[in-house]
């Protein structure tokens, strides 16, 4: 057990401590330093508790075969867990109250099977990502309402951020070390984890979980936290969609962690049931509401450099599995000129995301290497959704779509700018007056562009509906739409 379970945070509250938001074991204080501090108010442990635990800890070490445990680490905890109880209700030697032998039982379980003192964090739905950082191995969380913090706890040393590395890469099957210090995989549980150690990172181990939610946003929770409103939702869904006539090509563009990879599963989810999708991501994060549907997963190559799978060689694989679309989670090298290829050759509704600021640098990045997507296979692209990470000042931290773009052109890829968003007023603003898509969707389907408007209405009601009703769990959702999909066929909606 680490020392700094005794000398957390969060047994020394000083007077200066200003609390900014607190909730179950959590709170959130102004400590005057540069960041907020994240508390976990953890249950109180003398030395002597210490030294037992340590105990415990051995026993249950060598009486509990772990190689046999479920390599889901929350999976495996709780049944670790209960076997440490089992064996603390028939010692003789430990005489402590029941409520104290579950505390010994839940950090042993932790420190056994889980990530040790990480996991507290990785319990809180509240967080998006924990991040350690050398060389003091400082712990940082990045908090879905207050942003980034500093959180209150310390790790004794680097071996025991190495045994938490190396057991996550147990977990997934791979291995750390010196002749391959870097790890970028998906847990069990779906969290994406990316770790490094020395001679990469120089300074000591590094840890980095974005934190997966079981239950993915939709786009009722994006309107819900003002992404985007429901017209724009429901313009998009249409453009997804594409009346079942033309589904867009569709780029979602933004910074680091903008929210481009969320957006991407809030638009996939409109994809009809009827559709055969496949995706191809580095490390699996798309959660559809879909059963025709297959996952791909790029590999690195091994030690001996061979095996790798890259998004390349998966995209060139997915065009031969007759798919109706095909998503790819993140465009970064020459899958680029592949996808576009796809997409001028008749591969229509594909989708993926791009690390840029705006249209017009996405349009760029495409162009140059290493993507080197030739400029009239770029106009094969429909649309270009940006999105934006903001700070504001009153809000606090607020993820907006800042552009919607349209692509045209016949040699060179135009854009046409169709909503930015202004920042005073908190919206996006429509900016072009004639919108190309709209023509493309409603001319391939045989009907109008005044259809086209009467849909997004309808289906602009039918979200506000489901924000008005909360219906933004994903099963409930998705089957809104696949009912709409449905009577809309049947001539009915
Ligand atoms: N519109 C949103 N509102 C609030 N939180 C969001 C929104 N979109 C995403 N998030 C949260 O922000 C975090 C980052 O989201 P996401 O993984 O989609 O970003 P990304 O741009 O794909 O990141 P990366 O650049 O690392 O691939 C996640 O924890 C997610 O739950
Ligand atoms: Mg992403």
């Amino acid at each position: 057990m680490p020392d700094a379970l005794l000398k957390l945070l969060s047994d020394e509250k000083t007077a200066e401590d200003k609390i900014i938001d607190k909730y179950d074991n959590v709170r959130v204080v102004d400590s005057g330093e540069e960041l907020p501090v994240y508390k976990i108010n953890l249950p109180f442990l003398t030395p002597a508790d210490k030294s037992t635990i340590e105990a415990v800890q051995r026993v249950a070490t060598r009486v509990i075969d772990l190689r046999k445990e479920d390599l889901d680490s929350r999976k495996r905890k709780e049944s670790i867990k209960e076997k440490v109880e089992e064996l603390l209700a028939k010692s003789t030697t430990i005489n402590a109250p029941k409520s104290k032998l579950k505390v010994y039982a839940d950090i042993v379980s932790r420190e056994i099977g889980g990530y040790g003192l990480l996991d507290y964090l990785l319990d809180d739905d509240q967080l998006e990502e924990v991040m350690v950082v050398p060389p003091k191995r400082d712990v940082y969380v990045f908090h879905r309402k207050h942003g980034m913090l500093l959180a209150g706890i310390t790790l004794d040393n680097d071996e025991y951020v190495r045994n938490i590395i190396e057991r996550i890469a147990r977990d997934v099957g791979r291995r750390v070390d010196t002749s391959y210090p870097l790890l970028d995989s998906r847990l069990p549980s779906g969290d994406r984890v990316n770790a490094t150690i020395k001679p990469a990172s120089i300074d000591g181990p590094t840890l980095t979980i974005r934190k997966f939610r079981e239950d993915p946003y939709t786009m009722v929770d994006m309107i819900k936290f003002g992404t985007l409103s429901e017209e724009i939702a429901a313009f998009l869904w249409t453009c997804v969609d594409g009346m079942s006539a033309r589904p867009s090509n569709i780029i979602i563009s933004g910074g680091t962690s903008s929210g481009k990879t969320t957006l991407l599963n809030c638009l996939a989810m409109f994809i009809r049931p009827t559709d055969r999708v496949v995706t191809i991501e580095d490390t699996a994060e798309l959660k559809l509401p879909l059963k025709h549907w297959l996952r791909l997963e790029t590999r690195p190559a091994g030690i001996e450099g061979t095996g790798e799978l890259s998004m390349d060689i998966l995209l060139k694989n997915a065009l031969r599995m007759r798919p109706d679309r095909m998503i790819v989670g993140e465009v970064r090298h020459k899958e680029a000129a592949t996808l576009f290829t796809a997409m001028n050759t008749g591969h229509q509704g594909s989708m993926g995301t791009i690390h840029a600021n705006n249209s017009d640098e996405t349009l760029i990045r495409l162009s140059n290497p290493p993507m080197s997507v030739p400029e009239q296979m770029s106009t094969a692209l429909d649309l270009i959704v940006v999105e934006n990470k903001i700070n504001d000042r009153r809000k606090g931290m607020i993820r907006r779509i800042t552009e919607i773009s349209e692509v045209g052109g016949k040699r060179k890829p135009e854009l046409n700018i169709l909503y930015e968003w202004d920042g005073n007023k908190d919206r996006l603003e429509q900016i072009a007056q004639k919108f190309a898509v709209k023509k493309k969707i409603a001319s391939f389907g045989g009907t109008t562009e005044d259809e086209f408007e009467k849909e997004v209405n309808i289906r602009a009601k039918l979200l506000k509906t489901s924000v008005e009703k909360g219906f933004n769990d994903i099963k409930r959702f998705s089957m809104l739409v696949h009912k709409y999909y449905s009577k809309a066929d049947d001539g009915k909606a």
